[in-house]
């Protein structure tokens, strides 16, 4: 049996914030956001929940379904709406859906992580034909806007894909990891702010992705030549080109929103996913390789057969 993406969808809320209006509420300025971070504006104004059910109706959209055809939702999110029930109750309400649902919170990683939760689910005797997989994330209600070292990178955004069992497409290989150690560069406690340490996060992110994407591909009996479709985490441009270098994987595969995106959290990779569906480079067979890192620290790496 092998599981197929049967469509996409996406959603970003309509307020956009240039690096220029930044730099009127903070010492930055436009150069060094887009020099730093490869960043020139982002999305802002969204609730996870209302992105959450926006991309997920986009995506049972483009799969040509109704609601009905969906066995199970996996939201992941890292600013759910409430501290319960989990947002996913919100967006299967919202949706119309009949059957169930849950909250992952991985971060950043939380898409891929959803992915392979849900990947492991369908492959269980009984378990469900199809999965709507969304990752839906408001972080810009979670920045500190005096903070210039965080405010400047993360914006709100959603994306979805329907997961259905088909002939066409397979999970390769996958690799997860995590290390709570790290925990204190990068987290928010309940009614407070994001606190970040840029460098150290930077730093750690390159090793980690970087480790991620040899181990899975090396699972996969693959090599970096064999990918056709890259698709990083969009939290910093420099992360993705020394992630790139470090890996022989060539920029020119990459798929990138985060310049007019800035980092979305659990969003991005299905943000580029569309970019690169998009681009028309999402064909059966195609060898797509998808990685992911956040606050944990988490990271997870897919490699998929398209
Ligand atoms: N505008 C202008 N100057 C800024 C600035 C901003 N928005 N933010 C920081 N600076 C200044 C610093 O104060 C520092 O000045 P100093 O040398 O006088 O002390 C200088 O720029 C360099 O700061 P530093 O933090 O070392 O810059 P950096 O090159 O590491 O870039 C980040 C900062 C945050 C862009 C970068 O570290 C990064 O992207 N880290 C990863 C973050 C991430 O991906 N988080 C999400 C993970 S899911």
């Amino acid at each position: 049996m092998a599981i197929r993406i049967a469509g996409i969808g996406t959603a970003l809320p309509s307020k956009v914030l240039t690096n220029d209006d930044l730099a009127q509420i903070m010492d930055t300025s436009d150069e060094w956001i887009r020099e730093r971070a490869g960043i020139a504006s982002r999305h802002v104004g969204g609730l996870t929940s209302e992105m959450g059910v926006e991309a997920g109706n986009n995506a049972l959209k483009a799969a040509d379904l109704t609601p009905d055809a969906i066995d199970l939702l996996v939201l992941s999110t890292s600013s759910p709406d409430q501290r319960f029930p989990g947002t996913s109750a919100q967006i299967h309400a919202g949706i119309g859906l009949d059957c169930g649902a849950f909250d992952v919170n991985a971060a950043c990683a939380g898409f891929a992580y959803g992915y392979v939760a849900a990947y492991g689910m369908m492959m269980l005797p009984g378990g469900p034909d199809r999965v709507l997989n969304i990752g839906s994330d408001a972080l810009s209600t979670l920045v500190d806007w005096e903070d210039r070292g965080t405010a400047i990178l993360f914006g709100d955004g959603a994306g979805a894909c329907v997961m259905e069992r088909h002939d066409q497409g397979e999970l390769l290989a996958f690799d997860l990891g995590a290390d709570g150690n790290l925990a204190p560069i990068l987290y928010c406690e309940h009614g407070d702010t994001i606190h970040m340490a840029g460098r150290e996060v930077f730093k750690r992110a390159v090793r980690a992705v970087t480790a991620s994407i040899k181990t899975a591909l090396g699972q996969a009996g693959l090599t970096p030549d064999d990918v056709d479709v890259v698709l990083l985490h969009q939290a910093n441009i420099r992360i993705i080109e020394a992630v790139c270098a470090r890996t022989s994987l060539p920029m020119s595969k990459t798929h990138n929103v985060l310049e007019t995106t800035g980092n979305t959290s659990t969003a991005t990779i299905p943000l580029a996913m569309e970019r690169a569906e998009s681009a028309g480079v999402l064909e059966p067979g195609k060898i797509v390789l998808m990685s992911g890192f956040g606050a944990g620290m988490t990271w997870a790496t897919l490699v998929v057969r398209w």
